[in-house]
């Protein structure tokens, strides 16, 4: 008996990726026989639309890309989790109530070099009734330069929830902190010391086990800021990498996030990782895009074919347990990542992609060289950039896919 899996992609305004996934996925049209199961795949977008929350949903697996800003998609996927045991990458309770803050607190408590942060008090806020009373018996004046002084400068300044750098201030003196303080409004902002000068600045993509580390230049306009570089650091730095980005990922039930780490004197800091809906568009990962696109694919299917428990609590103990013993931070984080690879599955995911996704490689490497795959890109390109740019950006982000091509070709056996 054949029986049908399916694949559903929660979409907002994302063009490129899911166009790609579909083609590829209707070009291999696997069969695959998993747990003495013959199978079948199927991919198709999620509809918006009125739902009984006890009628099931007709998905195994969804990819989504919306529960950040869309609740009614949101809640759909909670109902489909409770109810008809989805798969959903990633753990929308977990996409809700993570900010920055807890995810500063939390790899803290574990024990990792996140920069010294503090949080200050709103300069303005929404009314409400008690807001007089409340401000007037327990804030306390305080004085900006004096935490700015213990912080030390350069430091940033930065949205507690923050993202896409919102509301981000570099600040190198008092005077600048005072100014950055008075505009910030309604923002709830950190304060947190500049790891500056950086000698490295990484963005870890994560899928599942899967991990590419990816040199980052957040000076350089949108399209460069991912450079072409990646896994160019030494095996111990990249196994660092892992560890720590894997860690992260495992304890918050995001199978696919973006961690930012910068290095200063050797040193590893995270400081950005409450990344759960990293940008996968062709026109800022360019070269790398494949790459997602494929990890993406690869997760998905695993979980799909072989009925991955979802994971519907966070369960942080085992982390504290080996947070609050007496072990030197080294020793620690690899046993927080034998737990987040346990937990990840990265040797049943390994053995699954051994023996059922080598076929997949090749139709990708060849979608990636032809029309249907152009086309996806120069759409995607055309809904970003002014007319008289298409045709010059669809060629650079195309010629990056080659270098993939390239890359991964010159990788294979002849
Ligand atoms: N502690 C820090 N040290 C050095 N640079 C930082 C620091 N915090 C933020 N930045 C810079 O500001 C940018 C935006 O801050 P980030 O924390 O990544 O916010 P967002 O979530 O908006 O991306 C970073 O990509 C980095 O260039
Ligand atoms: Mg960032």
């Amino acid at each position: 008996m054949t029986t049908t899996r399916r694949i559903g992609l929660s979409l907002g305004a994302d063009l490129c990726w899911p166009k790609c996934f579909e083609d590829i996925l209707a070009r291999w049209n696997p069969t695959l026989k998993v747990g003495g199961e013959t199978q079948r795949f199927e991919v198709e977008r999620v509809t918006i639309e009125p739902f009984d929350l006890r009628r099931r949903v007709p998905y195994d697996v969804v990819i989504d890309r919306l529960t950040h800003w869309y609740a009614n998609t949101r809640e759909w996927i909670k109902k489909a989790i409770l109810l008809d045991d989805l798969y959903v990458f990633n753990n929308p309770w977990s996409v809700q109530s993570m900010e920055k803050q807890t995810t500063y607190c939390a790899m803290m408590r574990l024990g990792m070099p996140v920069p010294e942060t503090w949080m200050v008090p709103p300069k303005d806020y929404e009314a409400h009734v008690d807001l007089e009373p409340t401000l007037k018996r327990y804030a306390r004046y305080f004085d900006l330069e004096t935490v700015g002084g213990a912080i030390g400068y350069p430091l940033f300044m930065k949205p507690y929830d923050g993202g896409g750098w919102v509301g981000v201030t570099k600040i190198d003196d008092v005077g600048a902190l005072k100014a950055a303080y008075e505009q910030s409004g309604k923002f709830l902002m950190h304060l947190q010391k500049g790891v500056w000068p950086w000698e490295h600045f990484v963005r870890c993509v994560g899928v599942g086990p899967q991990l590419r580390v990816v040199a980052y230049d957040p000076d350089a306009p949108l399209h460069a800021r991912y450079t072409e570089r990646h896994d160019h650091l030494p095996a111990d730095v990249l196994a660092h990498l892992r560890a720590v980005t894997l860690t992260i990922n495992a304890f918050f039930g995001w199978d696919f996030n973006s961690c930012e780490l910068l290095a200063r004197d050797g040193v590893w800091h995270p400081i950005d990782y409450a990344n759960p809906c990293p940008d996968s568009q062709v026109t800022s990962l360019h070269r790398h895009f494949p790459w997602l696109v494929l990890a993406k694919m690869r997760w998905a299917l695993f979980c799909a074919a072989t009925g991955r428990p979802f994971r519907k609590t966070l369960d942080w103990q085992p982390f504290l347990e080996v947070a609050d013993t007496d072990a030197s931070f080294p020793e620690k984080l690899a046993r927080y990542s034998a737990i987040a690879e346990e937990r990840l599955d990265t040797a049943g995911f390994e053995a699954f992609r051994e023996e059922h996704l080598g076929p997949l490689e090749e139709v990708a490497w060849e979608y990636f060289g032809g029309d249907e795959a152009r086309n996806a890109v120069r759409k995607k390109v055309a809904a970003l950039y002014p007319a008289h740019e298409v045709d010059e950006f669809t060629d650079r982000f195309w010629a990056a896919i080659q270098t993939w091509r390239a890359e991964e070709s010159a990788g294979r056996p002849a």
